[in-house]
This record gives C-alpha cells, sequence and structure tokens, in this order.
C-alpha cells in the first residue's frame, strides 16, 4: 500500500487524537530507523498501520477475532486486541503482505520475545513518540536512541507496574474522577459528578459536562472514551454524536453526558438526580 492511500484510509478510520497519535509513531519510528539502520519505509508503514483497528467498537474487534481466529482471551478486549486485529485485517481485507511490517504491527501492545529491530522500533515509538506524557517519557524517549533494548524493557516495566496496579481495582468513584480529569482537560465546563448508586439500580456515578459547540463536545467524548478504554472501561454505547446538543455515554457504572449548554440547562440532570451525592469538580481539589 502506497503512504498515501494509507494516510487516506487512516483519515477514514481513526479520531482525530489517535491520528495525530500515529504521525507522532511515524516520526519517531522513521527517526529510530534511519539512526539504527533499519529499513525506513517499513518502519513508516508499520508505524503508520499500526493503530489500524484501534478506534473499532468491542463488537466490531470482536467480529475481526471471531472471523480471524485470534484467540477468545481478546472477546471484549478490545484495547488487548488491537494489534491482532490490526495485523490480520491489514493481511486479509487490505492485501499488506510483509510479514515484518504484520509482526510489527501484531506485538506493538505488548511485545513479545526475541523482538526483531523493526518491532522494537514500532513498540518503543509508540509507547515514546512526541505527544505521549507521562513521567519518565523524556528518558525512555533520549534512551531509545542510545540503547533501544533498554528503552523496551524500562517500556515493558512501566507496563507491567500499570496492569499490577490495575488489579488492585480502581473503583468507580477513581474512575468518575479520573472521567471527570480527561473532561476537564479537554475544556469541559462545569463539570459535575453524581454518585447515584443508592438511588439507581443501573449506575453508580453520572458525569455531566458541557460544551461551547459540537465539535469540542464530541473532542471531549473521543478523550473519555479512549482514556477509559487505557484503564479497561470499555464504552458500551453511545447515542447523541449527531449534533443533537447532548452525547450519552455509557460504559456500565459510569454515564457521562456531555451538553450543550442550552441542552444542559433543558434537561437539568443535576435537578433530576438531586437525591444523589453531587460533587462539583475542581481539578485542584479531592472527590469530597
Ligand atoms: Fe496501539
Ligand atoms: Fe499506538
Amino acid at each position: 500500500m502506497e503512504t498515501n492511500r494509507i494516510l487516506c484510509l487512516l483519515e477514514q478510520r481513526l479520531k482525530k487524537s489517535r491520528l495525530k497519535h500515529t504521525l507522532g509513531v511515524r516520526d519517531m519510528a522513521v527517526r529510530l530507523a534511519e539512526h539504527w539502520g533499519a529499513d525506513r519505509d517499513k518502519a513508516e508503514k508499520a508505524a503508520l498501520l499500526h493503530d489500524f483497528t484501534k478506534n473499532l467498537s468491542a463488537a466490531e474487534s470482536d467480529e475481526l477475532i471471531i472471523r480471524y481466529n485470534l484467540g477468545i482471551k481478546y472477546l471484549g478486549n478490545p484495547a488487548l486486541a488491537h494489534s491482532k486485529t490490526a495485523a490480520a485485517v491489514l493481511e486479509h481485507e487490505y492485501g499488506v503482505s510483509d510479514r515484518e511490517i504484520l509482526n510489527a504491527i501484531d506485538c506493538h501492545t505488548v511485545g513479545k520475545p526475541n523482538m526483531t529491530l523493526l518491532e522494537k522500533i514500532i513498540y518503543v515509538a509508540d509507547a515514546a513518540e512526541q505527544g505521549r506524557d507521562y513521567p519518565g517519557v523524556e528518558e525512555i524517549r533520549d534512551t531509545a536512541f542510545s540503547d533501544i533494548d533498554k528503552a523496551c524493557i524500562n517500556i515493558l516495566d512501566r507496563t507491567i507496574k500499570y496492569v499490577l496496579s490495575k488489579g488492585e481495582d480502581m473503583d468507580n468513584k477513581a474512575i468518575a474522577w479520573k472521567t471527570a480529569e480527561v473532561i476537564d482537560s479537554k475544556k469541559g465546563q462545569d463539570i459535575v459528578l453524581i454518585d447515584i448508586s443508592r438511588t439507581s439500580g443501573f449506575a453508580d456515578y453520572f458525569v455531566i459536562t458541557h460544551a461551547p459547540s459540537d465539535r469540542l463536545m464530541k473532542t471531549i467524548a473521543d478523550e473519555v472514551e479512549d482514556q477509559l478504554a487505557e484503564l479497561g472501561v470499555i464504552l458500551k454505547r453511545s447515542e447523541g454524536r449527531n449534533g443533537t446538543g447532548w452525547i450519552l455515554m455509557d460504559f456500565g457504572d459510569i454515564i457521562v453526558n456531555v451538553f450543550s449548554k442550552e441542552q444542559r440547562d433543558r434537561y437539568n440532570l443535576e435537578k433530576l438526580w438531586g437525591d444523589g451525592d453531587i460533587t462539583y469538580f475542581d481539578g485542584n481539589k479531592g472527590i469530597e
């Protein structure tokens, strides 16, 4: 596949934030390939295609897992499955036949033993491209150019710690709080959390915000979906992305409502759910 065709496909398939990340991975992968003497063209293609199926729904991901027999352990977990589904779809539906590229895509999420140079490049670039921002990322970015194996180990180490800490389980309160932080980072207005666990049988938390434009509402919704998916909290249902002024996102125990100002005032969920404990989010303070 030619690069221009890949870019066209990515524009159709990926959300803006994911496309930005993908281009960041491409830039870093190309620089790493040039630095370490790997095939620049393959690094560019693998990087551009690595998250090809990242924005599929859980149902779409499951469908591919079954179609290509990728393993039942991936069912219901599109965040973990996306490297596998991307490699399978690209091979079987888009005619990508280069094994090295497909393998680099296939293992970019969790790595594997005895990775090739190209696989390491994609793995590291994915974790440390310019848009990534977490404690220690600068060091990994530098190490990638001095000792790529060490960079891989650092990333793995970080992933293992992260997974273990996830095992300690974020409760719904922490997830609702995290959701509020994500909304805040995308300039959602007057963020409110309502604990409805005692008054409702269907969820634990409502998170409510509004934004001044349709575009910003969608940006907030996309970011919440992405960030919660990283925590393993999967969007079950979403409604209202077609300009109705109310995007409702159902994550099971957490329901996120992104309104226009007008619709927020109109529906006044805070009043409707006034029996629940309301917290007015302030990024500097705790949830209580
Ligand atoms: Fe990925
Ligand atoms: Fe990625």
